[in-house]
């Protein structure tokens, strides 16, 4: 059995998603789940590209154990340095770095010659190589690249030193039969190939990023990048939930498996749909709401005979428990700490302490806590930011003979404000009081609401998406109250965008 390497791009081509921008708190929480999810490599962002990556790199690479930590690069000494200075204090670490080859690239983007590109990539693998060890190439575009050049420049990065070579079809083109070929070629014609593992990391314009990936596969690759919930630029990068399933499920076809935690992966995509606000459509293989819900009468007698006649997959094997009733009122921080461990969260003194208050006042307002409300609440806390406006008040009136207003106190730089307003209903009446106190220009996009669990108590969950200045955020927020979640994500959102307006 081949052991598939997954090099994880969530913190980077996955933040490239419009809007998924997330801070060092939350990269760094993902990033320990990425660890406990027990992915090869995580890319933990793009060095040069803000002082934010660059810290959550650092921040990364000095508090999570077990993975690689990866900063991209591109083939230029300041990047490649950049991406050092980040990583020098990381005992695993990966400089990725890369340039274009194909033909249209070299002549419209960089108006280079072949020979330049192959000049400067040999020379930047060099240079990457002079600082760590592990050094990762990519060709972008390589998909729509000449495939003799290809080989001379893939040939030339792993004699300049190059440990992974990483074939990315960048803009999403390559069909299934194409892209095999194209690593069954490279397994052929490249002389030093076998000093190198072969990576993928693709695209999903054509829906067809999984496909690619896995006959990558079946012809020679030993790396598969992807992401969480297959999010990242444009229609988002190989699904990692996905393309481990398929390998896992079918390891009679791929004679190939991945160290993953398959048990991990609902909790790593619905922590990464809260930190981003990126929903996943229900009919989502794997993690959507309907990947294990079987609705036709058929089916359901089949399954009550034998599971075996219409699951291919059993829903635990991905971490999709029963909802189970954990804790309530009377229970006290000692078996809240045990339960936040059993999850897989280790919390500081102060993290926990403010993290079992909140329990207790959610306890107070409902009467079982279950699994997904723990989680809501320690995603909570990820989410934070530094607040520029906080909640200290509200009061709705609403009703079928009433006008609905909201009266909303928010403290302000420290100080109190209240304003009274009218809307269609409670949130928008809530909303405009915000909207008026804090003077914002932003456009409301996007406004979901979900409930975590079940039942008329259930936590209310609320991700909204403001737009200002070209700048998006989301926002989370979750209560037992809907209108407070409302209230609660739309202050977050406003928090984001002020922290985002000081960078
Ligand atoms: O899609 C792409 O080509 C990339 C490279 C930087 C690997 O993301
Ligand atoms: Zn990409």
């Amino acid at each position: 059995m081949r052991m598939i390497k997954i090099f994880d791009t969530t913190l980077r081509d996955g933040e490239q998603s419009p809007g998924a921008s997330m801070n060092v708190k939350e990269k760094l929480a993902l990033a320990k789940q990425l660890a406990r999810l027990g992915v090869d490599v995580i890319e933990a962002g793009f060095a040069i590209s803000s002082p934010g990556d660059f810290e959550a790199i650092k921040t990364i690479g000095g508090e999570v154990d077990g993975p690689i930590i990866c900063s991209l690069a591109r083939a230029k000494e300041v990047d490649i340095k950049r991406a050092w200075e980040a990583l020098n204090n990381v005992p695993k670490r990966r400089i990725h770095t890369f340039h274009s080859t194909s033909d249209i690239h070299l002549k419209y983007q960089f108006r280079i010659s072949r020979e330049d590109a192959l000049k400067r990539s040999v020379e930047m693998v060099k240079l990457a190589k002079s600082y760590v060890d592990d050094v990762e190439f990519s060709p972008m575009d390589a998909t729509r690249t000449d495939i003799s050049y290809l080989c001379d420049v893939i040939e030339a990065v792993i004699e300049a030193g190059a440990l992974t070579i990483n074939i990315p079809d960048t803009v999403g083109y390559s069909i299934p039969n194409e892209f095999g070929n194209m690593i069954k070629t490279i397994c052929k014609k490249v002389k030093n190939i076998k000093n190198a593992v072969i990576s993928v990391h693709c695209h999903n314009d054509l829906g067809l990023a999984v496909a690619n990936s896995l006959i990558a596969v079946l012809n020679g690759a030993g790396q598969i990048e992807c992401t969480i919930n297959g999010i990242g630029e444009r229609a988002g990068n190989c699904s990692l939930e996905e393309v481990v399933m398929s390998l896992r499920t079918r390891r009679d076809i791929f004679h190939a498996d991945t160290k993953i935690n398959t048990e991990e992966i609902i909790r790593t995509s619905r922590l990464v749909t809260k930190i981003t606000g990126i929903s996943v459509q229900p009919n989502k293989a794997i993690v959507g709401a309907n990947a294990f819900a079987h609705e036709s009468g058929i089916h359901q007698d089949g399954l009550l005979k034998e599971k075996t006649t219409y699951e291919i997959i059993k829903p635990e094997s991905v971490g999709l428990t029963s909802t189970k009733l954990v804790l309530g009122k009377h229970s006290g921080r000692h078996a809240f700490k045990t339960r936040l461990k059993e999850l897989g969260y280790v919390l500081s003194d102060e993290e926990l302490n403010n993290a079992f208050e909140r329990f207790k006042r959610l306890a107070d307002q409902k009467k079982d806590i279950f699994d997904e409300d723990i989680e809501a609440l320690i995603t909570e806390d990820v989410a934070k930011v530094p607040e520029i406006y906080s909640l200290v008040d509200h009061y709705i009136e609403s009703g079928l003979k009433k006008k609905p207003t909201a009266t909303v106190t928010l403290k302000v730089d420290g100080k109190k404000i209240k304003k009274k307003k009218y809307g269609d209903g409670p949130v928008d009446a809530t909303y405009k009081a915000i909207a008026s106190i804090t003077n914002t220009k932003s456009n409301l996009l996007k406004f979901e609401v979900k409930s975590i669990t079940g039942g008329t108590d259930a936590l209310g969950e609320v991700l909204v998406t403001l737009e200002e200045g070209g700048r998006t955020v989301r926002g989370h927020g979750a209560d037992t109250d809907i209108i407070v979640a409302s209230a609660k994500a739309y202050i977050n959102a406003l928090n984001k965008l002020e922290a985002r307006k000081k960078v």
